[in-house]
């Protein structure tokens, strides 16, 4: 069985700073620290202006960055310590590609919002498993611009916070091109420990809701296919065109504002009306997810999993085989309840588990892929944690 361990953040922002100093010849100035996430439930509902429940997970992306005096602009990383080089006026919209957009893109939005700049030298490394739908890329995001506000005065307060959220989604959409929904970086960027963070994209709010899981002798564990997906395919693209043209059909400005009797009715597409259906009733899921999690109902919680996973399977068709059987052998070894999460076609599955049944479930997972003919899957422990920020020399992050 292999555990993923989230590491200790101390030795982590120590080990990036040795690593910017390696490639730099000069130390790092800061350490930015962002989590990549695990969504409970709410999935594609983001881009349709629903309701999302994801938590920030303990495994996180160190960032060193310093700033420059000129306009270089220099990113390297544990995994390519020969850093990618460009300037200022060369980065962008359709000039840059690579892991390095999501830095370069989130200085691109912050520059494009007003924020003067100059250069930067950025090295990072990281515990965020890479493509498994935990959010590498928005935990990448983050923790380069909770550095790099740092560094230039801004301040991380809420509205400070909002501000580099808007900035880490252009960069994911408009200069690495992957047109995802705001969920990752929102979370990232305000979640709190020990809760998941209700996350509403009508009204624009975000709060958190305490899920007391220990006390509740639960555990969430997440399972990492290894089965690649990127959200630049299109795949997803193409769930977010048939949400827009249900929308349109309905004359809605979003499937948030859509009823279940309209859509069933409504829709003549069948394509179209098995999307809009998954959405309309996963944005209810998440709500009554919120009102079992409050009312220490977990066995509710389970069965509103599972029927999201069904509907992610069936009418969304974002799961895949190694997904559904890894869903399917976790309740079968006594989790309350499972499901696919992020955003499908490979990924990462959750499970809700008692404390004393993680090794069983995981074991379990790993014999049927095995028996199956799949690659073992990786395990970690989805205990909620706190949001980015920077991380002082003696490893706590500056605002906790
Ligand atoms: C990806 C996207 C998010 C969201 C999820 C699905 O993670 O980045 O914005 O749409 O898929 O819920």
């Amino acid at each position: 069985m292999t555990f993923v361990e989230p590491g200790a953040p101390g030795q982590l922002a120590a080990a990036v700073r040795e690593g910017f100093a390696a490639s730099y010849g000069a130390p790092a100035a800061v350490v930015g620290r962002a989590p990549g996430r695990v969504n409970l439930i709410g999935e594609h509902t983001d881009y349709n202006a629903g309701l999302v429940l994801p938590l920030a997970l303990p495994h996180a992306t160190y960032a060193a960055v310093a700033l420059r005096e000129d306009d270089r602009v220099r990113i390297g990383s544990r995994q390519k310590p020969q850093p990618w080089v460009a300037t200022l006026d060369t980065i962008g919209p359709g000039q840059t590609d690579g892991w390095a957009a999501y830095v370069a893109g989130v200085l691109w939005a912050l520059r494009e919002a007003g924020w003067q700049t100059p250069g930067v030298d950025v090295y990072v490394d990281g515990t965020v498993p890479l493509g498994a739908g935990l959010s590498s890329s928005a935990a990448l995001e983050c923790s380069f611009a909770v550095a790099l506000a740092t560094l230039l005065g801004k301040d991380l307060t809420q509205a400070g916070r909002r501000t580099l959220i808007e900035a880490c989604i252009r960069a994911e959409t408009e200069v690495a091109g992957a047109p995802t929904g705001g969920m990752d970086q929102t979370v990232s960027m305000l979640a709190e420990p020990n809760a998941a963070l209700l996350i509403d994209f009508d009204l624009q709010t975000a709060g958190p809701v305490a899920l007391r899981l220990p006390e509740h002798g639960l555990a969430v564990l997440v399972t990492d296919t290894r089965v690649s997906h990127a959200l630049t395919d299109g795949g997803y693209a193409a769930r977010r065109a048939d949400c827009e043209a249900a929308a349109a059909a309905l004359g809605v400005a979003s499937l948030r504002h859509a009823g279940i009797a309209e859509v069933e009715s409504q829709l003549t597409n069948d394509r179209v009306r098995r999307r809009a259906r998954h959405i309309v009733t996963e944005i209810d899921r998440v709500a009554e997810t919120v009102e079992a999690i409050r009312a220490g109902d977990w066995l509710s919680v389970g069965s509103l999993f599972l029927a999201s996973h069904v509907s992610m399977r069936d009418d969304f068709e974002i799961s895949c085989a190694e997904l559904d059987l890894a869903v399917e052998t976790a309740l079968g070894a006594g989790a309350i309840g499972a499901r696919m999460t992020g955003g499908g076609f490979g990924g990462s599955a959750i499970a809700l588990v008692p404390l004393d049944r993680i090794d069983g479930v995981a074991g379990a997972i790993d014999a049927a892929f095995i028996a199956a003919g799949f690659r073992p899957p990786n395990h970690l422990l989805g205990e909620p944690s706190a949001a980015a920020d920077v991380v002082t020399e003696n490893g706590l992050s500056r605002s906790s």
